[in-house]
């Protein structure tokens, strides 16, 4: 996506081809930091400690953390056993993003194909980038697929805004291109549909406030950042006319992973009629589980809900809010039952959430 001019992407490829670069999120908007990873141990850190966030990109970063376990291996010996055990620590960085062990996968089986060291190295860049780019095409699609939802009521207001709410950061941040979420915001923006976004700003890290309105507003688009805790306010006064968010991981029967407090905006949404979307590219659903209550739901540091970040003084510095001394819990995803999911939106097509339906838009996955 273009940012001031230039075309960006949260991850890219060095000009030293031994070293992924990517955009450290733990500090926009305020710093635009870009941090070099050269092992598999600094992948890892990026994942966990969430320089890079959000499914999809988790998943690529995943799969460009193959390539470096490879180009990195001791003394250039790329063997199945040292290919296995990176894997494995790379797969363990977060547990509730699908996106992560499938990306992993997918290429560490692409490339043990391969006999020779150099033709594994070879074979897992390609595979990455191979990932990389059918990404940034699956949420360009759910950016087509998702136009016409907002196209319907866009018509039916006699063109008024169309007042979207999304929660976290689904955006290209958390991509490759377009978001998942916002795929369909940017689509309709760029088709001249008049829409306004409501950004949660999504609590403890703040990836709505620091992120999905740094992005939107690099785009354009208007918005107006919310406390977590606004959206079931501006749905009962009729402010909201639809809700998109992405997801961690989907069960193939339509329950949806997603972070902290998107659970409570699909209570919201029901209980107001509103329409309730969840965006997403195959590669995060999981087509083993089959009852969302059994996703693994990260429990992270208590200091990410103890300590506020922002900038003071052009620095970004870290503010404790509660008692020293006081307990923290840092829940970060729920899961919304699919019974409360109007619909989604994939790369293939909208479907409803039901394992029927789902099963229908990805046949081969049965
Ligand atoms: O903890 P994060 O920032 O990785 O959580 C991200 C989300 O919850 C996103 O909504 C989800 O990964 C979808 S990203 C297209």
């Amino acid at each position: 996506m273009k940012v001031d001019g230039k075309d960006l992407r949260p991850i890219w490829l060095n000009q030293d081809p031994e070293i992924v670069n990517v955009i450290d999120q733990r500090f926009l908007p305020h710093e635009f930091i870009v941090a070099d990873l050269e092992t598999v141990n600094q992948v890892i850190t990026a994942i966990k400690e969430m320089y890079v966030r959000g499914a999809p990109l988790i998943g690529v970063t995943g799969a460009y953390g193959v390539y470096i376990a490879a180009v990195s291996a001791p003394g250039g010996l790329v063997t199945d056993d040292h290919m296995t055990a990176e894997c494995d620590r790379l797969k363990a960085a977060r547990p509730t993003a699908v996106n992560l062990s499938w990306g992993v996968d997918r290429v560490l089986e692409r490339m043990l194909n391969e006999n020779s060291d150099s033709a594994r190295v070879d074979a897992a860049l390609d595979e990455a980038r191979i990932i990389e780019e059918e990404e940034a095409e699956n949420c360009r699609q759910i950016g087509l697929h998702g136009l016409p939802l907002i196209q319907e009521i866009s018509k039916k207001k006699n063109n008024e805004p169309v007042n979207i709410l999304t929660h976290c950061n689904a955006g290209w941040l958390a991509c490759i291109e377009y978001g998942t979420a916002t795929a369909p915001m940017y689509t309709a923006f760029d088709n001249n549909i008049d829409i306004h976004v409501w950004v949660d700003e999504t609590r403890p890290l703040n990836q709505g406030s620091r992120l999905t309105a740094w992005e939107l507003g690099k785009h354009g688009i208007k918005h107006t950042v919310i406390a977590d805790n606004t959206g079931g306010h501006l749905m009962q006064h009729g402010m909201v006319d639809m809700v998109i968010v992405g997801t961690d991981r989907t069960t193939h029967t339509g329950d949806v992973a997603n972070k902290i407090g998107t659970y409570l905006k699909a209570l919201a949404a029901k209980d107001n009629n509103i329409p309730f979307y969840v965006a997403l590219p195959s590669s995060t659903f999981d087509w083993v589980l089959k009852d969302g209550m059994d996703i693994p739901i990260e429990e992270r540091n208590p200091d990410e809900i103890r300590y506020v970040q922002g900038l003071d003084q052009n620095r970004t510095t870290n503010v404790l809010v509660p008692p020293a001394d006081s307990p923290a819990g840092n829940y970060a995803f729920d899961v919304t039952p699919a019974r409360l999911v109007t619909g989604f939106i994939t790369e293939r097509g909208t479907c409803k959430a039901s394992e029927k339906d789902i099963m229908a838009l990805f046949p081969e996955k049965l």
